[in-house]
Protein backbone atom coordinates (compact mmCIF):
# COMPACT_ATOMS: atom_id res chain seq x y z
CA UNK A 1 0.00 0.00 0.00
CA UNK A 2 1.04 3.26 -0.66
CA UNK A 3 1.37 5.72 1.54
CA UNK A 4 0.83 9.97 -0.10
CA UNK A 5 2.78 12.20 2.09
CA UNK A 6 2.72 15.85 1.41
CA UNK A 7 6.15 17.76 2.11
CA UNK A 8 5.71 21.42 2.56
CA UNK A 9 9.14 23.06 3.18
CA UNK A 10 8.17 26.24 4.04
CA UNK A 11 10.83 29.48 4.65
CA UNK A 12 13.94 29.99 6.06
CA UNK A 13 15.77 26.37 7.47
CA UNK A 14 12.47 24.65 7.17
CA UNK A 15 14.20 23.97 3.72
CA UNK A 16 17.34 22.65 4.86
CA UNK A 17 15.55 20.70 8.04
CA UNK A 18 13.09 18.94 6.03
CA UNK A 19 15.26 18.00 3.33
CA UNK A 20 17.21 16.49 5.84
CA UNK A 21 13.93 14.67 7.50
CA UNK A 22 12.95 13.24 4.08
CA UNK A 23 15.80 12.14 3.45
CA UNK A 24 15.34 10.14 6.66
CA UNK A 25 12.10 9.05 5.50
CA UNK A 26 13.71 7.64 2.44
CA UNK A 27 16.22 5.40 4.14
CA UNK A 28 13.26 4.32 7.15
CA UNK A 29 11.24 3.15 4.10
CA UNK A 30 14.11 1.36 2.00
CA UNK A 31 15.36 -0.53 5.69
CA UNK A 32 11.66 -1.14 6.73
CA UNK A 33 10.03 -2.08 3.51
CA UNK A 34 7.40 0.92 3.09
CA UNK A 35 6.10 2.07 0.07
CA UNK A 36 6.42 6.23 0.76
CA UNK A 37 5.25 8.72 -1.90
CA UNK A 38 6.03 11.96 -0.95
CA UNK A 39 5.03 14.97 -3.08
CA UNK A 40 6.39 18.59 -2.64
CA UNK A 41 4.64 21.60 -2.38
CA UNK A 42 6.59 24.85 -2.58
CA UNK A 43 4.22 27.27 -0.54
CA UNK A 44 5.62 29.95 1.64
CA UNK A 45 6.94 33.34 1.94
CA UNK A 46 9.11 33.45 -1.85
CA UNK A 47 5.40 32.61 -3.61
CA UNK A 48 3.18 34.70 -1.56
CA UNK A 49 5.44 37.53 -2.83
CA UNK A 50 5.88 35.99 -6.19
CA UNK A 51 2.07 35.34 -6.44
CA UNK A 52 0.43 36.56 -3.49
CA UNK A 53 -1.30 32.88 -3.07
CA UNK A 54 -0.72 31.41 0.91
CA UNK A 55 -2.69 28.21 1.41
CA UNK A 56 -3.58 27.24 -2.35
CA UNK A 57 -7.52 27.25 -3.12
CA UNK A 58 -8.62 23.11 -2.83
CA UNK A 59 -5.34 22.47 -1.16
CA UNK A 60 -7.57 21.26 1.96
CA UNK A 61 -9.87 19.17 -0.17
CA UNK A 62 -6.93 17.77 -1.94
CA UNK A 63 -5.10 17.08 1.43
CA UNK A 64 -8.28 14.93 2.83
CA UNK A 65 -8.59 13.60 -0.70
CA UNK A 66 -5.38 11.76 -1.74
CA UNK A 67 -2.58 11.99 1.42
CA UNK A 68 -2.24 10.25 5.19
CA UNK A 69 -0.10 12.98 6.59
CA UNK A 70 1.58 16.52 5.90
CA UNK A 71 5.46 16.99 6.71
CA UNK A 72 6.03 20.73 6.96
CA UNK A 73 9.24 22.69 7.88
CA UNK A 74 8.71 26.10 9.35
CA UNK A 75 7.02 29.29 7.69
CA UNK A 76 8.28 33.16 8.46
CA UNK A 77 10.24 35.60 6.82
CA UNK A 78 10.89 39.20 7.48
CA UNK A 79 9.57 40.10 4.13
CA UNK A 80 6.13 39.79 5.69
CA UNK A 81 6.35 41.15 8.68
CA UNK A 82 2.63 40.87 9.13
CA UNK A 83 2.72 36.81 9.00
CA UNK A 84 -0.07 36.57 6.64
CA UNK A 85 0.95 33.81 4.87
CA UNK A 86 2.36 31.71 7.68
CA UNK A 87 -0.63 32.50 9.31
CA UNK A 88 -2.60 31.59 6.35
CA UNK A 89 -0.80 28.12 5.42
CA UNK A 90 0.06 26.93 9.15
CA UNK A 91 -2.82 28.14 11.01
CA UNK A 92 -5.29 27.53 7.99
CA UNK A 93 -4.07 23.87 7.95
CA UNK A 94 -4.54 23.58 11.53
CA UNK A 95 -8.47 24.82 11.96
CA UNK A 96 -9.46 23.64 7.90
CA UNK A 97 -8.61 19.89 8.49
CA UNK A 98 -9.69 20.57 12.24
CA UNK A 99 -6.15 19.11 13.81
CA UNK A 100 -7.40 19.95 17.17
CA UNK A 101 -4.53 17.44 19.24
CA UNK A 102 -0.98 19.49 18.77
CA UNK A 103 1.08 16.84 20.46
CA UNK A 104 4.57 17.63 21.79
CA UNK A 105 6.86 15.66 23.91
CA UNK A 106 9.17 16.92 25.86
CA UNK A 107 12.10 14.13 25.95
CA UNK A 108 15.25 14.16 27.03
CA UNK A 109 17.48 12.19 24.47
CA UNK A 110 20.95 12.33 26.34
CA UNK A 111 21.70 13.82 29.30
CA UNK A 112 24.34 16.24 28.35
CA UNK A 113 21.98 18.31 26.44
CA UNK A 114 19.72 19.49 29.51
CA UNK A 115 20.30 22.59 31.14
CA UNK A 116 19.05 20.74 35.03
CA UNK A 117 21.52 20.25 36.53
CA UNK A 118 21.67 16.26 37.52
CA UNK A 119 18.60 15.38 35.44
CA UNK A 120 18.82 12.63 33.30
CA UNK A 121 16.63 11.02 30.32
CA UNK A 122 14.15 9.11 33.04
CA UNK A 123 14.00 12.41 34.65
CA UNK A 124 12.58 14.34 31.40
CA UNK A 125 10.09 12.50 29.79
CA UNK A 126 6.73 14.18 29.52
CA UNK A 127 4.02 15.41 26.46
CA UNK A 128 1.63 18.61 26.42
CA UNK A 129 -1.02 18.43 24.22
CA UNK A 130 -1.93 21.56 23.58
CA UNK A 131 -5.82 22.61 21.80
CA UNK A 132 -4.98 23.89 18.71
CA UNK A 133 -8.12 25.32 17.11
CA UNK A 134 -9.16 28.02 19.08
CA UNK A 135 -8.20 29.34 22.56
CA UNK A 136 -6.55 32.91 21.41
CA UNK A 137 -5.67 31.94 18.10
CA UNK A 138 -9.30 32.43 16.61
CA UNK A 139 -8.17 35.85 15.48
CA UNK A 140 -11.45 37.41 17.59
CA UNK A 141 -11.37 41.58 18.05
CA UNK A 142 -10.46 44.79 16.82
CA UNK A 143 -9.52 48.01 17.44
CA UNK A 144 -11.49 51.04 17.97
CA UNK A 145 -10.69 54.77 17.65
CA UNK A 146 -7.32 53.49 16.52
CA UNK A 147 -4.43 55.77 16.69
CA UNK A 148 -6.35 58.22 19.56
CA UNK A 149 -5.55 58.35 23.16
CA UNK A 150 -8.76 56.81 23.90
CA UNK A 151 -8.27 53.69 21.83
CA UNK A 152 -9.39 50.32 22.70
CA UNK A 153 -8.49 46.92 21.50
CA UNK A 154 -9.90 43.89 22.15
CA UNK A 155 -8.20 40.26 21.69
CA UNK A 156 -10.77 37.60 22.10
CA UNK A 157 -10.21 33.92 23.32
CA UNK A 158 -12.54 31.45 23.26
CA UNK A 159 -13.60 28.02 24.72
CA UNK A 160 -16.16 25.82 23.21
CA UNK A 161 -17.57 22.83 25.14
CA UNK A 162 -17.22 20.74 22.44
CA UNK A 163 -13.52 21.84 21.77
CA UNK A 164 -12.51 21.48 25.07
CA UNK A 165 -14.28 18.23 25.81
CA UNK A 166 -12.14 16.57 22.71
CA UNK A 167 -8.67 17.80 23.57
CA UNK A 168 -8.98 16.50 27.67
CA UNK A 169 -10.97 12.96 26.05
CA UNK A 170 -7.78 12.85 23.71
CA UNK A 171 -5.76 13.47 26.62
CA UNK A 172 -6.84 10.63 28.77
CA UNK A 173 -7.23 8.40 26.08
CA UNK A 174 -3.18 9.01 25.17
CA UNK A 175 -2.21 8.55 29.01
CA UNK A 176 -4.41 5.26 28.71
CA UNK A 177 -3.02 3.63 25.42
CA UNK A 178 0.72 4.88 26.32
CA UNK A 179 0.63 3.63 29.97
CA UNK A 180 1.13 7.08 31.23
CA UNK A 181 -0.28 7.50 34.61
CA UNK A 182 -0.85 10.81 35.88
CA UNK A 183 -3.12 13.70 33.29
CA UNK A 184 -2.66 17.12 34.64
CA UNK A 185 -5.04 20.33 33.21
CA UNK A 186 -3.40 24.11 32.87
CA UNK A 187 -4.83 26.91 33.11
CA UNK A 188 -5.46 30.37 34.43
CA UNK A 189 -8.94 29.36 35.86
CA UNK A 190 -8.35 31.68 39.48
CA UNK A 191 -8.43 34.73 36.69
CA UNK A 192 -9.92 34.12 33.78
CA UNK A 193 -13.18 32.28 35.22
CA UNK A 194 -15.68 31.93 32.50
CA UNK A 195 -13.38 30.29 29.49
CA UNK A 196 -11.47 28.29 32.28
CA UNK A 197 -14.02 27.68 34.19
CA UNK A 198 -15.34 25.44 31.45
CA UNK A 199 -12.22 23.62 31.10
CA UNK A 200 -12.60 23.16 34.82
CA UNK A 201 -16.21 21.79 34.94
CA UNK A 202 -15.24 18.89 31.64
CA UNK A 203 -11.92 18.29 33.01
CA UNK A 204 -13.14 17.29 36.34
CA UNK A 205 -16.05 15.47 34.50
CA UNK A 206 -14.27 13.24 32.13
CA UNK A 207 -11.36 12.24 34.93
CA UNK A 208 -14.32 9.95 36.65
CA UNK A 209 -14.04 8.09 33.06
CA UNK A 210 -10.66 7.58 33.46
CA UNK A 211 -10.18 6.12 37.53
CA UNK A 212 -6.61 4.21 36.56
CA UNK A 213 -5.48 7.65 36.05
CA UNK A 214 -4.39 10.69 38.54
CA UNK A 215 -6.24 14.09 37.48
CA UNK A 216 -4.46 16.86 38.85
CA UNK A 217 -4.47 20.52 38.28
CA UNK A 218 -2.11 23.48 37.98
CA UNK A 219 -2.03 27.13 37.16
CA UNK A 220 0.14 27.99 34.34
CA UNK A 221 2.52 29.75 35.92
CA UNK A 222 3.02 27.01 38.93
CA UNK A 223 3.29 24.86 35.80
CA UNK A 224 6.24 26.71 34.75
CA UNK A 225 8.00 26.33 37.75
CA UNK A 226 7.21 22.35 38.09
CA UNK A 227 8.48 21.73 34.50
CA UNK A 228 11.95 23.18 35.72
CA UNK A 229 12.16 22.14 39.08
CA UNK A 230 10.57 19.29 38.99
CA UNK A 231 10.30 17.61 35.65
CA UNK A 232 10.20 13.84 36.84
CA UNK A 233 6.13 14.70 38.09
CA UNK A 234 5.55 15.80 34.48
CA UNK A 235 3.38 13.19 32.13
CA UNK A 236 0.55 14.24 30.21
CA UNK A 237 -0.16 17.92 30.38
CA UNK A 238 -3.54 19.51 28.78
CA UNK A 239 -3.60 22.62 27.90
CA UNK A 240 -5.03 25.69 26.15
CA UNK A 241 -3.50 26.68 22.77
CA UNK A 242 -1.64 29.85 24.03
CA UNK A 243 -0.27 28.45 26.96
CA UNK A 244 0.56 25.01 24.63
CA UNK A 245 2.24 27.19 22.36
CA UNK A 246 4.35 28.72 25.61
CA UNK A 247 4.96 25.91 27.88
CA UNK A 248 5.89 24.01 24.62
CA UNK A 249 8.95 26.56 24.08
CA UNK A 250 9.85 25.72 27.89
CA UNK A 251 9.67 22.51 27.55
CA UNK A 252 12.32 22.46 24.12
CA UNK A 253 15.02 23.99 26.33
CA UNK A 254 14.54 21.57 29.00
CA UNK A 255 15.74 18.77 26.09
CA UNK A 256 18.50 20.97 24.57
CA UNK A 257 16.64 23.49 22.61
CA UNK A 258 14.39 24.23 20.12
CA UNK A 259 16.47 22.21 17.43
CA UNK A 260 15.10 18.99 18.69
CA UNK A 261 11.79 19.37 19.36
CA UNK A 262 8.73 17.54 17.22
CA UNK A 263 5.71 18.68 17.04
CA UNK A 264 2.40 17.10 15.85
CA UNK A 265 -0.99 18.56 14.61
CA UNK A 266 -3.08 15.66 14.98
CA UNK A 267 -6.42 14.61 14.42
CA UNK A 268 -6.90 10.87 14.73
CA UNK A 269 -7.87 8.71 11.59
CA UNK A 270 -7.37 11.85 9.22
CA UNK A 271 -4.98 13.65 7.50
CA UNK A 272 -2.27 15.67 9.80
CA UNK A 273 0.37 18.23 9.95
CA UNK A 274 3.84 17.36 11.16
CA UNK A 275 6.41 20.31 11.62
CA UNK A 276 8.97 20.87 14.20
CA UNK A 277 8.30 23.62 17.05
CA UNK A 278 10.79 25.84 15.75
CA UNK A 279 10.47 28.40 13.33
CA UNK A 280 12.39 30.22 10.35
CA UNK A 281 15.43 31.33 11.74
CA UNK A 282 15.93 33.46 9.10
CA UNK A 283 19.74 34.78 10.79
CA UNK A 284 20.93 30.69 10.62
CA UNK A 285 18.67 29.66 6.82
CA UNK A 286 20.83 28.72 3.95
CA UNK A 287 24.24 28.22 5.98
CA UNK A 288 23.70 24.44 5.95
CA UNK A 289 24.27 25.10 10.12
CA UNK A 290 20.39 24.09 11.74
CA UNK A 291 19.63 21.66 13.49
CA UNK A 292 17.77 18.81 11.89
CA UNK A 293 16.88 16.75 14.65
CA UNK A 294 13.38 18.19 15.55
CA UNK A 295 12.29 17.88 12.03
CA UNK A 296 13.93 13.92 11.91
CA UNK A 297 12.12 13.18 15.21
CA UNK A 298 8.66 15.33 13.92
CA UNK A 299 9.13 12.72 10.45
CA UNK A 300 9.07 9.77 13.09
CA UNK A 301 5.84 10.85 14.49
CA UNK A 302 4.51 11.11 11.16
CA UNK A 303 5.61 7.66 10.53
CA UNK A 304 3.79 6.35 13.90
CA UNK A 305 0.21 8.12 12.41
CA UNK A 306 1.00 6.31 9.61
CA UNK A 307 0.98 3.26 11.31
CA UNK A 308 5.06 2.79 11.02
CA UNK A 309 5.59 1.90 14.21
CA UNK A 310 8.94 0.02 14.32
CA UNK A 311 10.32 2.66 11.39
CA UNK A 312 9.48 5.68 13.56
CA UNK A 313 11.26 3.82 16.79
CA UNK A 314 14.08 3.15 14.71
CA UNK A 315 14.39 6.73 13.34
CA UNK A 316 14.41 7.49 17.49
CA UNK A 317 16.83 5.10 17.95
CA UNK A 318 18.97 6.47 15.19
CA UNK A 319 18.77 9.75 16.55
CA UNK A 320 19.54 8.70 20.18
CA UNK A 321 22.37 6.89 18.54
CA UNK A 322 24.02 10.05 16.66
CA UNK A 323 23.88 12.20 19.26
CA UNK A 324 25.46 9.62 21.83
CA UNK A 325 28.05 9.69 19.05
CA UNK A 326 28.62 13.45 18.72
CA UNK A 327 27.55 14.24 15.72
CA UNK A 328 25.49 17.18 16.02
CA UNK A 329 25.15 20.63 14.72
CA UNK A 330 26.77 23.66 16.43
CA UNK A 331 23.81 24.32 18.61
CA UNK A 332 24.61 20.95 20.74
CA UNK A 333 28.39 21.78 20.69
CA UNK A 334 29.02 19.56 17.78
CA UNK A 335 30.72 20.84 14.62
CA UNK A 336 28.85 19.11 11.76
CA UNK A 337 26.49 20.90 9.23
CA UNK A 338 22.81 20.15 8.45
CA UNK A 339 23.34 17.86 5.78
CA UNK A 340 25.72 15.61 7.67
CA UNK A 341 23.84 15.26 10.38
CA UNK A 342 20.91 13.82 8.11
CA UNK A 343 23.20 11.62 6.56
CA UNK A 344 24.60 10.26 9.93
CA UNK A 345 21.01 9.46 11.11
CA UNK A 346 20.05 8.21 7.86
CA UNK A 347 22.73 5.70 7.59
CA UNK A 348 21.76 4.23 11.11
CA UNK A 349 18.41 3.83 10.06
CA UNK A 350 19.55 2.46 6.94
CA UNK A 351 21.81 -0.37 8.93
CA UNK A 352 19.24 -1.11 10.96
CA UNK A 353 21.34 -0.95 13.78
CA UNK A 354 21.52 1.85 16.04
C1 LIG B 1 4.21 27.15 17.01
C2 LIG B 1 4.43 28.54 16.49
C3 LIG B 1 3.13 29.09 15.91
C4 LIG B 1 2.09 29.11 17.01
C5 LIG B 1 3.28 30.49 15.25
C6 LIG B 1 4.30 30.46 14.12
C7 LIG B 1 1.98 31.03 14.76
O1 LIG B 1 4.94 29.36 17.49
O2 LIG B 1 3.83 26.26 16.22
O3 LIG B 1 4.45 26.91 18.20
O4 LIG B 1 2.03 30.07 17.79
O5 LIG B 1 1.34 28.14 17.11
MN1 LIG C 1 5.42 28.32 19.37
Amino acid sequence: MVTRIAVIPGDGIGVEVTREAVRVLEAAAEAYGLTLEMVHFDWGAEKYLREGITLPEGAVEMFQREYAAILAGAFGDPRVPDHRHAREILLGLRVQLDLFMNVRPVKLLDERLTPLKGRTPRDIDFVILRENTEGAYVDIGGVFRRGMVEEVAIQEEIATREGTERIIVAAFEYARRRGRRRVTLVDKSNVLRYGHGLWQRIFWTVAERYPEIEATHHYVDAMALRMVQDPAWCDVIVTTNMFGDILSDLGAALIGGLGLAPSGNIHPGRVSLFEPVHGTAPELAGKNVANPMGAILTAAMLLEHVGAEEAARAIERAVVATIRAGEVTRDLGGSLSTEEVGRAVAARVRARAS
